[in-house]
């Protein structure tokens, strides 16, 4: 689980995880970058989130979803597979992700 919080963002423009381990068997781990975008008309704050992952097979894609607090809505979402390699016993492939949320306050939300 990962928590975030929109005040940290305004601080760090760019804060990097490493997410070490989640529920989902065929993942290897994963990067999320958040990038404040400022605010939406109606005031409530744009942020970029972006995930870089790799997983064992390209159809086994973790999907992230905010499980508590302020999580705000998505924008928009964009997946594309980046890379691959396999032989005979190893399977990897790297899948990224760019998803643009709007978050209406600043109180912390979580994702998992
Ligand atoms: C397959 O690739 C993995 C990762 O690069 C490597 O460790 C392994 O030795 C390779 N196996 C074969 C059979 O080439």
């Amino acid at each position: 689980m990962v928590h975030c919080g929109v005040l940290t963002m305004m601080y760090i423009s760019v804060l990097l995880l490493l997410v070490s381990s989640t529920s989902a068997s065929h993942y290897y781990g994963g990067s999320m970058t958040f990038t404040p975008k400022g605010h939406n008309p109606d005031g409530s704050l744009r942020v970029d989130v972006r995930y870089k992952e790799a997983y064992s097979y390209c159809s086994t894609q973790h999907v992230w979803f905010c499980s508590g607090g302020n999580c705000g809505s998505d924008i928009r979402s964009v997946s594309a597979q980046v890379d691959s390699y396999s032989n005979f016993s190893y399977n990897w492939c790297q899948m990224e992700t760019l998803r643009t949320l709007s978050i209406a306050t600043d109180s912390p939300f979580q994702l998992r």
